[in-house]
């Protein structure tokens, strides 16, 4: 066992990526007798400048690998001897999904097949396998209903059908050969550290620079929005507390259609950039619809909640004003992915 000083190795793939970060950080700040590993590709989502104020802890490091390359990861499982593996690296984005369907493919389905296959091979006792999915598997609602944790899947998306593809081979892992796993899928997360590809940290940074808002068809697809901490928070507590082989639904009960999200970003960041309030919501340009766009997402987190005692910390309007402030302020890592430059930080940090 090559874990030092430590009583057990736990792997973060896809941890320089925006859930990931939040959830390394928890880790390494949380459990110091914990040697947390991260396993990162460094795609063009992959940012270690996220992880600055842990990159020099004791107990972190990080990997720079591809989860497709069995050797790799066999390599470092043969070396660590994991524990528990947090699965987060993926290819996350729909909107690429729809236009290169194959490295969705590859990355979140063939890719899991690895690391299912090495844990199954060189796991230390303990842990879990955990699978950190998306309620997008689910499909689409009206504007009735919930996603729970019994919803049939129904995958619409390159995206949701490769996140589905994988939490059944999870599923079939445990099933076939007693792999400890659990699966969690979520609701659209926000805060810090976002890829600003995604809705809301885009919409900031086209607000800031004045630039146009693209509201994708009549801005009606509804979305249940969660401050990723909160989510994190629920990967910690699953990891430690859930029932392996079973499945929890996380979602922070915050409907907003999208124009009407928009709209409240607008008048916020004005706020807070002292312009005048609502003069940000003549930049919303409706453009044409994303294909196969889903209506609606929503979760009922119930089991959750009574189970392992979870609940948000923090409201919808709260942590979206404390987000739109940290991306305000944090210009120099906007801008260091505007231009391209974050990809340079493993090249001077790391090699
Ligand atoms: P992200 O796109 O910000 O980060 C993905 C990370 O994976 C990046 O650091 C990237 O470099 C890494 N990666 C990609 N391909 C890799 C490969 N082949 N090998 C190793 N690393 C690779 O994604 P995110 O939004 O942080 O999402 C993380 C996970 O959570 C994903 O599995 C996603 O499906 C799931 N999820 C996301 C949300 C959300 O709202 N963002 C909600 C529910 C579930
Ligand atoms: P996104 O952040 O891509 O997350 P997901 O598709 O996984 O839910 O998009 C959130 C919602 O915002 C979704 O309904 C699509 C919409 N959207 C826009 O209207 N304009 C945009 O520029 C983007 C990126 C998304």
């Amino acid at each position: 066992m090559a874990t030092g000083d430590f009583k057990r190795a736990v792997l973060v793939t896809g941890g320089a990526g925006f859930i990931g970060s939040h959830l390394v950080r928890r880790l390494v700040k949380n459990y110091p007798d914990t040697l947390v590993v991260n396993l990162d590709l460094l795609t063009y989502a992959g940012n270690l400048e996220n992880l600055r104020d842990v990159e020099n802890a004791p107990n972190y490091r990080f990997a720079k690998a591809d989860i497709c390359d069995a050797k790799q990861v066999n390599a470092l499982f043969e070396q660590f001897k994991f524990e528990g593996v947090f699965h987060l690296a993926a290819e996350s984005h729909v909107d690429r999904s729809i236009s290169d369907p194959m490295a969705f493919v590859k990355t979140n389905v063939l890719g899991t097949g690895v690391l299912l296959n090495a844990y199954r091979a060189y796991r230390a006792d303990g842990g879990k396998f955990y699978q950190i999915s998306t309620d997008e598997v689910f499909g689409s609602l009206t504007d009735e209903g919930f996603f729970t944790e019994t919803t049939a899947y129904d995958p619409r998306s390159p995206y949701s059908a490769s996140k589905a593809s994988a939490d059944h081979l999870v599923r079939a892992y445990h099933h076939t050969y007693h792999l400890p796993v659990v699966i969690s899928n979520c609701s659209n997360n926000y805060g810090s550290h976002q890829f600003p590809e995604k809705l809301i940290p885009l919409m900031i940074n086209n607000i800031k620079h004045e630039k146009s808002l693209p509201v994708y068809g009549a801005g009606i697809n509804v979305r249940d929005w969660l401050w990723v901490d909160d989510h994190v928070a629920a990967i910690d507590l699953i990891y430690h507390q859930g029932k392996t082989g079973e499945t929890y639904a996380i979602g922070g009960g915050n409907e907003w259609r999208n124009i009407d999200l928009v709209h409240f970003l607008c008048d916020e960041a004005d706020a807070q950039l002292q312009r005048t309030i609502g003069a940000s919501r003549k930049l919303v340009t409706f453009v044409q619809d994303r294909a196969g766009h889903d209506h609606r997402y929503a979760i009922d987190a119930s089991k959750l909640q009574k189970e392992l005692g979870w609940k948000p910390s923090v409201t919808f309007e709260e942590g979206l004003r404390l987000t739109i402030k940290w991306y305000l302020e944090n210009s120099d890592w906007l801008n260091h992915i505007t231009t391209g430059n974050y990809q340079e930080y493993y090249k001077k940090h790391y090699s």
